[in-house]
């Protein structure tokens, strides 16, 4: 398993009447039932949850319930799990018409702003979620923030090269420095060993002790940083959030 930079208040234990990962199952099901139609082409997230929602389509292909989807996975993880459901897949070169895409999120905030990344499939995500009609997020409850960057990490994908230089140059961005505990470290595997993402890059990942002022700002200044190859934040990208909740119920928000 890829390594997960630590959300500060994950809950482990089941939580109401169903557990957390009851949660992440339904909604993920919920989202291929109510937005996977035969003959889509579909965005196939990462992470536990959207690992629900591959699950289901490889049940209902296998079924006969869905017929001629192609996927597009987000990342290698992803692209294994497809192939030993048979889901047929292609890449973005191939084809980026996608009808869906359903992926899971870090943090969500009211205005269906997100955090993404802490899988460490950013980039192919971002990618996928920006070419489809519609992008449909998936998370229970927990994920559920007022504002984005104050509950884990909010990731940062760097080019190896330099990576140091690059990560001072992050922390040093007004919209970045400005926020109350702001700190930067770079995300380790095994211990001791960069943990590199699908694109061969590292990841930086911030924390914050307050939630970030203002994320469009922070988003274009990071992109203004040579060797960040894209960063955490998807803002203004989601069509709906369908949220898993402790009675076994789903909200659309
Ligand atoms: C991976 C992601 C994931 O969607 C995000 O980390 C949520 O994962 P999970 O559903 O396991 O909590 O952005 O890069």
């Amino acid at each position: 398993p890829q390594p997960q930079a630590p959300r500060r208040h994950q809950l482990r234990m089941a939580v109401g009447t169903v557990s957390q990962d009851e949660m992440k199952k339904i909604v993920g099901y919920k989202a291929v039932d109510d937005y996977v139609k035969s003959d889509m082409l579909v965005g196939l997230g990462t992470g536990s949850t959207a690992a629900f929602a591959v699950e289901r389509i490889g049940e209902k292909l296998k079924s006969g319930e869905l017929s001629n989807i192609v996927g597009i996975p987000t990342s290698e993880r992803t692209k294994e799990q497809a192939l030993s459901l048979n889901i047929p897949l292609v890449t973005l070169d191939d084809r980026y018409d996608i009808d869906v895409a359903i992926d899971g999120a870090d943090e969500v905030d009211p205005n269906l702003d997100l955090v993404k990344g802490r899988g460490g499939a950013l980039l192919r995500e971002k990618l996928v979620e920006e070419c489809a009609k519609e992008f449909v997020v998936i998370v229970d409850e927990t994920k559920l923030q007022k504002g984005l960057g104050v509950d884990g990490a909010m990731p940062v994908e760097v080019n190896k090269f330099c990576w140091k230089f690059v990560m001072d140059r992050i922390k040093g961005l007004p919209s970045i420095k400005a926020v109350k505990g702001c700190r930067a470290e770079l995300r380790m595997q095994d211990g001791d060993k960069p943990y590199e993402t699908d694109n061969q890059n590292y990841i930086v990942d911030l924390y914050f002790d307050e939630p970030l002022a203002d994320a469009k700002q922070a988003a274009s200044e990071l992109l203004g940083v040579t060797g960040v190859v894209e960063h955490g934040l998807f803002l203004n990208m989601a069509t709906v959030c369908l949220v898993g909740k402790p009675d076994g119920t789903v909200d659309a928000i």
